[in-house]
């Protein structure tokens, strides 16, 4: 696929992983350690196509009502898996950043986090985000607070409040808006990621749960993406018009 026909920053809901568990009769911790070596696969062949940007939902901030063991398992499997991925990172000159209110996490997972995001600073190659006690309207919100504080100082002109200044107070601040969002797991609904970000992002649904995700739906999903003409609100290019 050539390169131009590529998204430049690829979002994930990584769904599904408890129900592919159930479905083998395993606790749902199980589905979520299967689902972490796919994140390692999918990194790895990001990295290879030379996409600009990958961000993945790995915790909501809904998802800190689950059962206090999953919560549990899920926060020491993120510690072993960024302890162990991040060598991989630094080799490959990935960037990492976590998005979300990462100070609601535990204290050795927040080092970990703070010390990846820290030590990947200066890597100018993928960029790579996990969202981390992420929540799209408490995003929107805490954008919005902290705009009225500097408004409220007397530092901001509540006029030139537009588009540009709101996108610069949100977490995905330095990596923008995602081309793509692909669900997997059957579910269609965006479950309050990105949602100010995602408003022209193509979507792409795939019925496997996500420990099932391989390269081939990856690859389909970037095939679709290719395919689609995206407009913005405008009309059709004429180049394209002439030859529709
Ligand atoms: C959704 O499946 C998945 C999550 C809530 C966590 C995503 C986490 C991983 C893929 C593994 C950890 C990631 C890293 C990078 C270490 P679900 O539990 O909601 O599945 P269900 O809808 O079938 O219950």
């Amino acid at each position: 696929m050539p390169a131009s026909e590529l998204p430049r920053h690829v979002s994930i809901i990584m769904d599904g992983n408890g129900r592919w568990a159930e479905c083998r009769g395993k606790p749902r911790i199980y589905g979520h350690i299967r689902g972490a070596s796919r994140v390692r696969e999918l990194i790895r062949e990001t990295h290879r196509l030379g996409i600009h940007a990958l961000t993945l939902y790995a915790f909501s901030t809904e998802n800190w009502s689950r059962p206090a063991d999953e919560v549990g398992a899920l926060m020491r499997l993120l510690l072993k898996w960024l302890g162990r991925e991040r060598r991989e990172m630094m080799r490959n000159n990935i960037r990492f950043r976590a998005l979300g209110s990462v100070e609601r996490l535990p204290a050795d997972v927040l080092a970990v986090v703070r010390e990846t995001e820290e030590m990947s600073r200066g890597n100018t190659g993928l960029q790579f985000s996990l969202a981390l006690s992420y929540g799209g309207r408490e995003e929107i919100l805490r954008a919005a607070r902290r705009l009225a504080r500097r408004a409220a100082r007397g530092e901001l002109d509540p006029a030139a409040i537009d588009q540009k200044v709101f996108s610069r107070e949100l977490y995905s601040a330095e990596i923008g808006d995602p081309d793509l969002l692909i669900r997997t797991s059957g579910e269609q609904r965006v479950s309050n990621f990105m949602l100010w970000q995602l408003a022209y992002t193509e979507l792409h649904f795939v019925e496997s749960f996500w420990p099932d995700f391989t390269a081939e739906h990856f690859r389909k999903a970037l095939r679709s993406y290719a395919s689609r003409e995206r407009r913005f609100g405008l009309v059709k290019p004429k180049a394209k018009e002439a030859t529709a």
